[in-house]
């Protein structure tokens, strides 16, 4: 089954990867990802010092996800920088995740990361696991400014990693902003900022940071990722690149966010719980789904069913073979 995608004239061998985050702070974490079958190796949001991130427990899994509040634990921009020329050696595109605690931050990132030269790299204006720092994703001046400075400097392709938005006003003005821009794609969603999990017997939060308050990721999250990859294809089409994040625990996940407008897929929360083999799983779980319906590639079912999807009918349609819309 041909699983490969194309992001910003960069080819994917299988358009799965590691959300940054997952297993993906250390030389051996991010080498593990390079000797799987994820189809990129992407890289923890970095800072220009090495971060040791919140005091723990500051991940838990939960009944249908997690909450975390990691508080961007990273080796630092100079590690990076020099770990990515050795990754190229896996021979699959390396994307770095560039953060920052301030605007500065993101520009002294860009300098390191284009002479490190990864083949793209992920803006992330969307933690909201640090204390007194807003997501910046939420505020779409101080956004358009950030990413006009950093473009300025940037020699590699760049998009941004979102916050969830839940208001189709939102989306469209963030996608103004990001079409303005012209960014190479948009990966959505982080983690659902700020929730809360209790546990009533200890009759506590389960995570320290923050007050308990933390980003909630997983299948939970699953509809409102694949809103937010929908809304944003709704606005742009296939004109920039939709990288789906959220809820993707088996290969009916990656199928549904595909059929959303997603041209790839990250893998958070389970990446975490199953380890680097989940990309075997998830690849042949796809291919099976795909090969059921009929599909030739995992990039066909985008077009094949933009005609109806979304749509209602009054009635069961077949709208391709195998595919059909109930009403219930
Ligand atoms: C974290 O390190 O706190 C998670 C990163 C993120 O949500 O962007």
């Amino acid at each position: 089954m041909d699983l490969s995608t194309s992001i910003a004239g960069v080819t994917f061998r299988v358009g799965l990867m590691n959300a940054s985050g997952a297993l993906c702070v250390t030389q051996a974490e991010l080498e593990a990802l390079g000797g799987s079958d994820a189809g990129a190796i992407v890289t923890k949001s970095m800072t220009p010092l090495a971060r040791e991130g919140n005091p723990h427990p500051r991940y838990v899994a939960i009944d249908g996800g997690s909450i975390n509040s990691m508080g961007l634990p990273n080796l630092g921009f100079p590690a990076y920088a020099k770990l990515i020329p050795d990754l190229k050696r896996f021979e699959k595109p390396v994307v770095a995740s560039l953060a920052g605690l301030q605007p500065d931050d993101f520009l002294e990132g860009a300098k390191a990361l284009n002479a490190a030269g990864p083949d793209l790299i992920e803006v992330n204006l969307s933690c909201p696991n640090i204390p007194g720092k807003p997501q910046i994703g939420y505020d779409f001046e101080e956004t358009e400014r950030l990413l006009r400075a950093i473009q300025n400097i940037l020699t590699i392709p760049f998009g941004i990693k979102l916050p969830p938005y839940f208001d189709p006003i939102h989306h469209q003005k963030i996608a103004d902003v990001l079409q303005r821009i012209g960014v190479a794609f948009v990966t959505v969603i982080n983690s659902v900022g700020n929730t809360l999990v209790v546990d009533p017997e200890q009759e506590r939060v389960v995570i320290k940071p923050k007050g308990g308050f933390g980003g909630l990721g997983g299948r939970i999250i699953k509809p409102v990722a694949l809103a937010n990859v929908r809304a944003f294809w709704k606005i742009w089409g296939d004109r920039i690149p939709i990288i789906g994040t959220g809820g993707v625990e088996n290969g009916t996940d990656i199928f549904e966010h595909v059929l959303c407008g997603a041209a790839a897929v990250q893998i958070g929360t389970v990446l975490v719980e199953e380890g680097v083999g989940v990309f075997t799983r998830l690849e042949r779980e796809v291919s099976k789904c795909l090969q059921r319906k009929g599909y030739p590639s995992l990039m066909a079912c985008r077009w094949h069913v933009e005609g109806n999807f979304g749509r209602w009918t009054d009635r069961s349609s077949k709208i391709q073979k195998g595919f059909t819309v109930r009403l219930w």
